[in-house]
């Protein structure tokens, strides 16, 4: 009898370049390793079901639509692996929070694809659990970058380009950041703010791929301080890039009042992460020693959880 696999993925933040990035302009994202989607692959007597737990779901993969996400990523990974539906359970946990835009759809995928693969004796690279995710993340919002899935499937800090290979980043660097995550606890699903900013920019493309090139410049400038450890031009870029993000129309009041709470509080620089709308937002302390007091006041402020980079 085989034993229960176990595999797992991160979740994840934008800290820069969010929605220009699906109009070719670069971003820079971060793994969260310690918010994790864990996938476990057990034999069974009955054919392939999957088990979510967590939001009370049983999914049964015979008859599941072909849209089903969990369906298609179990689906997508046995075509690619070029294996017939074996008889096992997959159950899914994650203490990532789900529409809080920390990646939890990519991380599930990858995890499922990771466990899956392992379950059946072979292994798959970081890139192809990452376009087996893409392929899932289509669904969550027509045009995804993919910078989601490329972050979680590498688990290292991305400088990303749509449709390009992904720059890694150096994670020494990364792990000095003195970042603090905020969950506002209002889930937009991505395609929602997404979906506008496709709007707009078929109303006025002028205007907003001019927005898309400020964010841009910003984003080169984040790269450069995160390199050089430069905390206030960084804090300064990411300021730059959430009232950008604000041009767009994919802020709301309650990620503008934690980002206004955490610039009162001594951040050097707070915006919204990801698609916005609700969903998380960041603050950058001036010190790691800083970063408690920091998560403190985005508390009082209204945050409903607070996370550390
Ligand atoms: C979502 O994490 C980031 C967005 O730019 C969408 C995407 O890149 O697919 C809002």
């Amino acid at each position: 009898m085989k034993e229960v696999v176990e595999r797992s993925a991160c979740g994840k933040v934008i800290l820069c370049g969010e929605h220009a990035v699906v109009y070719g302009r670069p971003a820079i994202a971060l793994p969260l390793p310690s918010l994790r989607a864990r996938a476990y692959v057990e034999p069974s007597e009955s054919p392939l079901h999957i088990v979510a737990p967590d939001v009370g779901r049983v999914i049964a993969l015979e008859t599941a639509p072909a849209d089903e996400p969990l369906a298609r990523i179990v689906r997508l990974t046995l075509e690619h692996l070029g294996q017939a539906t074996p008889r096992a359970t997959i159950t899914i946990r994650s203490d990532i929070p789900i529409g809080a835009n920390l990646g939890s759809g990519a991380a599930v995928s990858i995890a499922i694809a990771r466990a899956l693969a392992a379950f059946l004796g072979r292994s798959l690279s970081a890139e192809e659990v990452s376009a087996l995710a893409f392929e899932v993340e289509k669904l969550y919002h027509g045009s995804p970058s993919g910078v989601d899935n490329t972050v979680i499937a590498y688990e290292r800090p991305v400088w990303f380009v749509r449709g390009e290979p992904p720059t890694l980043l150096n994670a020494e660097a990364v792990r000095a950041l003195p970042l603090v995550i905020a969950d506002t606890g209002v889930y937009t699903p991505t395609r929602i703010p997404v979906g506008a900013v496709r709007a707009g920019w078929e109303r006025d493309r002028a205007r907003y791929e001019a927005v898309f090139d400020a964010i841009a410049e910003h984003v080169h400038r984040a790269r450069a301080a995160l390199v050089a450890q430069d905390w206030e031009t960084l804090g300064a870029a990411m300021n730059a890039n959430h009232a950008l993000l604000q041009v767009l129309g994919v802020s709301s009041p309650e990620l503008d009042t934690l980002c206004e709470a955490a610039r009162a509080a001594g951040a050097l620089g707070a915006k919204m992460s990801g698609g916005g709308r609700g969903g998380n937002m960041i603050a950058l302390a001036p010190s790691r020693e800083a970063t408690s007091a920091l998560a403190e006041a985005l508390r009082r402020a209204g945050a409903k959880r607070v996370f550390y980079a």
